[in-house]
């Protein structure tokens, strides 16, 4: 099978490149740092794992990244933490790239492995997240939310699916995304997000955190 296109990003992680899409998985700036700096920190996973427990919802699974540097974060601040991560994605290629990749993340192997323990738990839903979706009966802390760009994938930016995530999500719980388009935002405002300006990485505009009102 034909591998996807590698490329060194500026913090020297590695990413991937979607012909469908004509987009890379993650920001060439920096993979890693991006998951860190947009996804993880202004989700406040390290303050979530102090008390104990996290569920994480991870929209556009693909190689995991965002979920291994959650992992890193949250054992980090509570060694004893019980994590749950329930990842979408539609690519089975993509699941299989892991397998290409060892980025620095300290847990990533459990990230490739899906390996579950005592600690962590890592369930992917395979399928459209639209429909995917629907399978959560559980409610969740964090939502990490990472379809490619609202350009190329507007399905999943819509009013229709933030209204569906919203309501897997824990009151008080925290969306992230990179993106911070002005349709996106609309949407999100529209299905009842309180809205703000997440961390701004290199010159690129702020990304987003979205919290229930
Ligand atoms: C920007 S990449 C996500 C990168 C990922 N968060 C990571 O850390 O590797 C977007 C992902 O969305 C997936 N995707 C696209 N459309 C989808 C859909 N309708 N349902 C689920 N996943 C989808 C793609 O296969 C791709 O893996």
């Amino acid at each position: 099978m034909k591998r996807l296109n590698q490329k060194v990003t500026g913090d020297s992680s590695i990413t991937l490149f979607s012909e469908k899409y004509q987009e890379h998985y993650h920001s060439t700036k920096g993979a890693v740092e991006e998951s860190f700096e947009k996804f993880v920190k202004p989700c406040r996973i390290a303050e979530l794992a102090k008390k104990g427990k996290i569920t994480i919802l991870d929209v556009c699974f693909g190689v995991g990244y965002n979920s291994a540097a959650a992992v890193e974060v949250a054992l980090e601040a509570n060694p004893d933490c019980k994590i749950k991560i329930i990842g979408l994605e539609n690519d089975q290629k993509i699941l299989d790239e892991r397998k290409n990749l060892n980025p620095a993340f300290k847990y990533y192997d459990i990230i490739k492995e899906e390996k579950t323990d005592e600690r962590i738990k890592l369930k992917i839903l395979l399928g459209d997240a639209r429909e995917t979706i629907k399978q959560i009966k559980e409610k969740v802390d964090a939502v990490f939310f990472d379809p490619f760009s609202p350009k190329v994938c507007p399905e999943l930016w819509t009013k229709e699916f933030f209204e569906c995530v919203k309501n897997v999500m824990k009151p008080g719980a925290i969306l992230t995304t990179y993106s911070c388009a002005r349709v996106v935002r609309d949407n999100m405002k529209a299905v009842g997000f309180k809205v703000e300006d997440g961390p701004i990485l290199g010159r690129r505009g702020p990304a987003t955190i979205a919290t229930l009102k």
